[in-house]
């Protein structure tokens, strides 16, 4: 959606935070032996102390409030009886709906881990996020943020995931812009305009660059095996700095 005004701004910010505060909710109880379905119905309650719902359930009837994937699942895994161990890659994805408005948010936890090539990815693919944002100003086409993400993946022995993608968001959990492509595509012609909102992702990965589908209809992996690491931040676009909406505090 393209932001009206400051009421809109406000609503943006208000689904914004609760996603914001969900995700350092989930983070916070992760420990040894949790179950996925247990950080699960920790957003089921934080979603509903705020009258928030899931957007994934609301919008595709995704099974549970959350995507979590951990290792081989690098996106849309459903939260289950898996139990979290020491060295797990665990990815997850927390977008909602409150009043009519969207945001959506990501985050990779390389939870105990002293494997130096899984920190090496998530600080990548963090840094490529932070860069992706920077590209966030009208007039600048989509082609600029795929070529920030793909440019710090390379610099770093890394692919991108071609086939995963941010996208526009604010009104629904996906609207125009369709995708936002993690590489550079001079065929993203596109541009960001002033008061647009989207979702940034960045899809880094080890190896493989096509996230494949699983037998459950939901659950994504790579062929290979490749690890991933998103993060992912909803943002107005302004003449300035963006505003970051679900980023705890904005
Ligand atoms: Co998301
Ligand atoms: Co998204």
């Amino acid at each position: 959606m393209t932001v009206r005004n400051q009421f809109d701004i406000e609503a943006l910010r208000r689904v914004g935070q609760v996603v914001a505060e969900t995700l350092e909710l989930m983070k916070a109880a992760m420990e040894e032996g949790i179950e996925t379905r247990e950080l699960d119905a920790i957003a089921a309650r934080n979603f509903a102390r705020h009258g928030a719902v899931s957007a994934p359930r609301k919008t595709y009837r995704f099974p549970r409030e959350t995507c979590i994937s951990v290792n081989e699942a690098i996106a849309h895994g459903i939260p289950g009886g898996r139990r979290i161990r020491k060295g797990d890659l665990i990815n997850l994805d927390v977008s909602a709906e409150l009043d009519g408005y969207y945001a959506d948010t990501g985050y990779t936890v390389a939870f105990e881990s002293d494997d130096e090539e899984l920190a090496k990815l998530c600080d990548c693919s963090r840094r490529a996020l932070r860069k992706a944002i920077a590209q966030a100003r009208p007039g600048k086409k989509l082609s600029h943020i795929g070529r920030a993400i793909e440019n710090e993946a390379r610099a770093n022995g890394f692919a991108v995931i071609r086939n995963l993608t941010g996208h526009g968001t604010g009104g629904a959990l996906h609207e125009y812009p369709d995708e936002i492509r993690n590489y550079y595509d001079p065929r993203q012609q596109g541009a960001l305009a002033k008061g647009m909102v989207v979702a940034i992702e960045t899809f880094v990965s080890t190896g493989a660059e096509w996230a494949e589908e699983t037998g459950d209809g939901w659950t994504l992996t790579t062929e290979d095996g490749s690890r991933a690491a998103q993060y992912e931040h909803t943002l107005i676009v302004t003449e300035g700095e963006p505003i970051i909406t679900t980023r705890l505090g904005a």
